[in-house]
C-alpha cells in the first residue's frame, strides 16, 4: 500500500488560509499556526495552491519563478518552517506545480520576447500572423483568442488561459529538462508531492488545434516520472478536465510509472449545457449524477485510482451547489461528507468545507475579483445578456464563491485578519466558524473527523468493491462497500423532503457506522429518511 491510497488530502488556497501579519492576504506562518488543527481534523497531506512568485494576474497561478516565495506569502525560510512544521505533526506538503504556462513575468518569457533569435525564443510557442491575423481561431479559457500579437518580433505566442500566463512550449527538450530540474529542487526539500495543474495540456499541438490529451502526453509523463518521482516516496495528482475513465488509468495505472491519480470534474460538470462553457447552466439529473459517479468507482477498480472531491478554489461551495445552505445546511454539508469520504479513492477536502462555508452572494461585478468570472461578464454583456443573469450565474458558478476568507472564529474578520481582507469575509461568520465547531459535537467538523477516522481504522473503505443500489431512485444515492466478506451499506436522501424507503435489502443489519441524525438503528426494508439524512450501517447475513 502507497500512504496516499488510505490518505485525506486537505487544500489550502494561501490567500484565504491564515493571515498572520494584518495585510488582509493569508500566508505561510500563518499556515503554520493553524497545523495543530489540521493535525487534530486528522488529514495526511495538505495541497497548497501556489505560493511562487508571481504578478497575480490569475491569483498565483501565473509564476514568474518556481524557486521564490511570493513576499505577500513569505519567505523561502518560512516554507521550509512549513514543510518541517507539518512533517512533525505527520502531515505532508503537497505543492501546486503549474508548468502548462508561466507568467509572462517569468525571465524565461521576458528573454523569449526579445528576438526571434534569443535562446529562450523556443520556450514557448511563436507563430507568424495567417492573413494578418492569429494562427487559427483557438479560444483562450478565460476569453478571447488563444492567441497574442506581439508587436516587438511581429509574431504570435500561445496562451490556453490568460495573455499574460504564455504557454511552455513542452516539445521543447530544454523546456522538460528545466521543468524536471526545478521539480527536484522542491523534491529534495522533503515535499509529498504534486497536484499538477492542467497537466492534460502539456501534449498540445496548437497547429492542430489539439489542446488536450495531445499524442505525446503520456510520453511526456513517462520521461518526467523517471527524471523526478522515480523511487521517492510522494503522490501526484493530475488535473485533467477532460479525462475518460480509460484515460485516467493511462495516468495511473502503477504500471505506467506516470501519476498516482487525476482530478476527473465530469460529476461537477453535470450542472452545465453539453458542449457549452460552465456558465451555460442546467437542471442536474439526479440519476445521470449517481450513474457518472458510479462509472469512475467500478472502472477503476482494478487498474487506477480515483481522487474524490466536491469542491476546489475553482468550483462552488458543496453545501451550496448541491445541497441546502439555509434550511439544511448542517444536514446537507454531512450528508456529502459522507457520499464521498465512503467512496473508494483518495479524498480532498478544501479548506472551510468541514465547516460548512458557503457560497458568497455578490451583486455588482465590482466586488468580483477572479479574472475568470470579469473576463466572462465583460465579453457576454458586448454579446447581448443582461447583467442580472450574469451576476446570477456568477453567483452559482465563480471560483470568488470558494476564495472568501477562512471563518476561524467569531471576531472580527473572522480571526482571518487584523486588518481589511483582500475579499470580504462572509456574513455569517458568526454562526459558521471553526471555534463554535469545535466546541459542538455535533458539527460538521466533527463528521469529517469522524469520517478520516474510519478510513484509517477500516480497510474496507480503502479498498472494499463499491456497488450502485436503487440507481433509478429519483432522490436516494443507496451503496454498498465490501471487503474480505464485511459489507457496509450507505443510503443518503439528498432532497430537502422526507422519503420513504423500500428496499429489497433483506439482510439483518449489524451497527450503525454514522449517521447525520444520530439514528441508532436503521431498517434498509422499509425506512423513513429525514430531509438530507445519510447513514451508513453494516450488512450482517
Ligand atoms: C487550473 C487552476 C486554476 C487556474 C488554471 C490556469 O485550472 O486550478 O485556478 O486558473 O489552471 O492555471
Ligand atoms: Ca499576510
Amino acid at each position: 500500500m502507497k500512504w496516499w491510497q488510505n490518505a485525506v488530502i486537505y487544500q489550502v488556497y494561501p490567500r484565504s488560509f491564515q493571515d498572520s501579519n494584518g495585510d488582509g492576504i493569508g500566508d505561510i506562518p500563518g499556515i503554520i499556526s493553524r497545523l495543530d488543527y489540521l493535525e487534530h481534523l486528522g488529514v495526511d497531506a495538505i495541497w497548497l495552491s501556489p505560493v511562487y512568485d508571481s504578478p497575480n494576474d490569475d491569483n498565483g497561478y501565473d509564476i514568474s519563478d518556481y524557486q521564490a516565495i511570493h513576499p505577500d506569502f513569505g519567505t523561502m525560510e518560512d516554507m521550509d518552517r512549513l514543510i518541517v512544521e507539518a512533517n512533525k505533526r505527520n502531515i505532508r506538503i503537497v505543492m501546486d506545480l503549474v508548468v502548462n504556462h508561466t507568467s509572462d513575468e517569468h525571465q524565461w518569457f521576458v528573454e523569449s520576447r526579445r528576438s526571434k533569435t534569443n535562446e529562450y525564443r523556443d520556450f514557448y510557442i511563436w507563430r507568424d500572423p495567417v492573413n494578418g491575423g492569429p494562427p487559427n481561431d483557438l479560444k483562450a479559457a478565460f476569453g478571447g483568442s488563444a492567441w497574442e500579437y506581439d508587436e516587438e518580433t511581429e509574431q504570435y505566442y500561445f496562451h490556453m488561459f490568460s495573455k499574460k500566463q504564455p504557454d511552455l512550449n513542452w516539445e521543447n527538450e530544454l523546456v522538460r529538462q528545466s521543468v524536471y530540474t526545478m521539480m527536484n529542487y522542491w523534491l529534495d526539500k522533503g515535499i509529498g508531492g504534486f497536484r499538477m495543474d492542467v497537466i492534460d495540456l502539456i501534449g498540445k499541438l496548437p497547429d492542430e488545434k489539439i489542446t488536450s490529451n495531445g499524442p505525446k502526453l503520456h510520453d511526456y509523463l513517462q520521461e518526467l516520472h523517471e527524471a523526478t518521482l522515480k523511487g521517492r516516496d510522494v503522490m501526484t495528482v493530475g488535473e485533467t478536465w477532460g479525462v475518460t475513465p480509460e484515460n485516467a488509468k493511462l495516468y495511473s495505472d502503477t504500471e505506467r510509472h506516470e501519476l498516482s491519480m487525476v482530478f476527473q470534474f465530469e460529476h461537477v460538470q453535470l450542472d452545465e449545457q453539453p458542449n457549452q462553457s460552465k456558465w451555460d447552466i442546467k437542471e442536474i439529473d439526479f440519476i445521470e449524477w449517481k450513474e457518472v459517479l458510479t462509472k469512475w468507482q467500478v472502472e477503476l477498480k482494478d487498474n487506477g485510482w480515483n481522487s474524490l472531491f466536491w469542491n476546489n478554489h475553482d468550483l462552488p461551495r458543496v453545501v451550496s451547489r448541491y445541497g441546502n445552505d439555509s434550511e439544511y445546511r448542517i444536514e446537507s454539508a454531512k450528508l456529502f461528507a459522507i457520499l464521498l469520504h465512503l467512496m473508494k479513492g483518495t479524498p480532498y477536502i478544501f479548506q472551510g468545507e468541514e465547516i460548512g462555508m458557503t457560497n458568497r452572494t455578490i451583486e455588482s461585478i465590482d466586488e468580483v475579483d477572479d479574472i475568470e468570472s470579469i473576463n466572462m461578464y465583460n465579453e457576454r454583456l458586448d454579446e447581448g445578456y443582461t447583467h442580472d443573469e450574469l451576476i446570477h450565474v456568477i453567483n452559482i458558478k465563480g471560483r470568488d464563491n470558494a476564495r472568501t476568507p477562512m471563518q476561524w472564529d467569531d471576531s472580527r474578520q473572522a480571526g482571518f485578519t487584523m486588518g481589511e481582507p483582500w475579499l470580504p469575509v462572509q456574513p455569517n461568520y458568526k454562526e459558521i466558524n471553526v471555534d463554535e465547531s469545535r466546541d459542538s459535537s455535533d458539527s460538521i467538523l466533527n463528521t469529517y473527523r469522524q469520517l478520516i477516522k474510519l478510513r484509517k481504522d477500516n480497510p474496507l473503505v480503502v479498498w472494499g468493491d463499491y456497488e450502485l443500489l436503487l440507481p433509478d431512485h429519483p432522490s436516494v444515492y443507496a451503496y454498498k462497500r465490501s471487503y474480505k466478506g464485511k459489507t457496509w451499506l450507505i443510503v443518503a436522501n439528498v432532497s430537502g423532503k422526507v422519503e420513504y424507503l423500500v428496499s429489497n435489502v433483506t439482510n439483518s443489519v449489524g451497527d450503525v457506522i454514522v449517521s447525520n441524525y444520530n439514528k441508532e438503528s436503521f431498517d434498509p426494508k422499509e425506512a423513513v429518511l429525514e430531509p438530507y439524512e445519510a447513514i451508513v450501517v453494516e450488512l450482517l447475513d
